[in-house]
């Protein structure tokens, strides 16, 4: 991660040790005026609105859809215009928010994947991609302050921004909403890191991360035979596959953090999933992290979260001993300020269409946001070290 000098020092660099002895210095950079934490969020905010305008063109059909995305997303399928663009006007920001808290917690401990040559990360049941937008902006921050801090290391942007989810009209709303983000911040290209501008997997039911990536290398392999063979000539599809696996695909066996964000909200979720959440727990890099962040209130929520812990007990991952009680949402009072002033700029617009429901709450910006719960997994199983991976 240090980059340069053959010293023992910077042979037993450790992210860990980095991240424990950098963290005052760090959060001091998060509250002050030189850190993007605080312009970034109200960049977003602002993409959140323009986009919500552009998708959900009948502002009548997006309002309608306010209740039952707030209460009610388990009985939706989310293929329409209308109804993501109902959801993330009142969740994304929110949500970013919450995605937000726990890096900067998980940095505080020394615990943050930090990675030289770019980071990947799988978000479940992405919806808006709170946690996609959350960690590209919290590394591309983390990158500004440790080029100033601690200008030996060198720390990788997201290279890798995966949504997986099965609500058709979620790529539309990705698309307009990473564009929004880069007109709004002025950037032409999004090299602070990557953005999603697709769902890139679409149902959850049978995914497994192993195989999509073998599917892709097995596709290559393939395109590498073919090429050849048209060009009168001959290569053993273990050359071919040896090439492709030393190329690489798009497709990554591991990912440095997987997250799941409000997706485990029915009482059979993790029953239901748990092949798949099993095979997602093998699927972290040396380091990585599994990420489960959802509600707190309530019997149901306790029940899923108990179940989720009793599957990953079986798992080799390690439960890490960090958000013990529930977190508070959004408790910064200027984040929660810009998102509360977001949220209630488009609902105030509604209104004077007269299309808001009158049931309809517009909050102040002094209402506080509930608190959360979430849960860390760490793969602390040691890299392969030069070792070839089995696929
Ligand atoms: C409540 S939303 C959460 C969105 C976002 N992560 C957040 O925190 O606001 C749940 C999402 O899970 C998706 N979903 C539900 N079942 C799924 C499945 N089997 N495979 C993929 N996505 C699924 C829904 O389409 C919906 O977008």
């Amino acid at each position: 991660m240090v980059h340069g000098g053959e010293d023992e020092s910077i042979a037993r660099w450790s992210a860990r040790r980095w991240q424990l002895e950098n963290a005052r210095s760090f959060e001091e950079w998060r509250r002050s005026e030189v850190s993007a934490s605080l312009s970034n969020l109200r960049s977003l905010c602002r993409a959140v609105n323009d986009t919500v305008w552009q998708i959900g063109r009948e502002p009548s059909a997006t309002a309608s859809q306010l209740r039952a995305t707030r209460e009610a997303c388990n009985d939706l399928t989310f293929d329409s215009s209308a109804e993501v663009a109902a959801y993330t006007l009142q969740h994304l920001a929110d949500r970013y928010g919450r995605v937000t808290q726990v890096l900067e917690a998980l940095f505080a401990a020394g615990n943050l994947p930090i990675r030289q040559r770019g980071l990947t990360v799988l978000e479940v049941g992405a919806g808006p991609a709170p946690a996609l937008y959350a960690i590209r902006d919290f590394y591309a921050d983390l990158i500004s302050w440790a080029a100033a801090a601690t200008p030996d290391v060198r720390i990788a942007p997201v290279v890798v921004a995966d949504a997986l989810d099965r609500g058709k009209a979620w790529s539309h709303l990705l698309h307009n909403l990473s564009e929004n983000i880069l007109v709004r911040r002025g950037e032409k290209y999004s090299h602070s890191g990557s953005l999603p501008f697709a769902v890139r997997h679409l149902d959850l039911n049978g995914f497994s991360t192993i195989a999509e990536h073998v599917r892709e290398l097995e596709q290559e392999v393939a395109r590498i035979v073919d090429e050849y063979d048209r060009g009168d000539d001959y290569i053993s599809e273990s050359l071919a596959r040896e090439q492709a696996q030393s190329d690489g695909v798009r497709q990554p066996s591991a990912y440095d953090l997987i997250v799941t964000c409000n997706f485990l909200t029915s009482r059979d979720s993790v029953e239901a999933f748990k092949v798949e959440i099993s095979n997602l727990a093998r699927s972290l890099t040396p380091g990585g992290l599994f990420v489960a962040i959802g509600s707190f209130e309530g019997n149901k929520y306790k029940y899923i979260w108990s179940e989720l812990e009793k599957l990953l007990k079986r798992s080799s991952l390690v439960r890490l001993p960090l958000f013990g009680d529930p977190v508070r949402a959004n408790g910064d009072v200027d984040w929660a300020h810009a998102i509360r002033a977001q949220q209630g700029e488009m609902l105030r617009e509604f209104e004077a269409q007269g299309v808001l429901p009158i049931c309809e709450p517009i909050y102040g910006s002094d209402e506080p946001f509930p608190e959360f719960k979430v849960l860390v997994w760490k793969n602390s199983n040691p890299p392969q070290k030069g070792r070839k991976r089995k696929i």
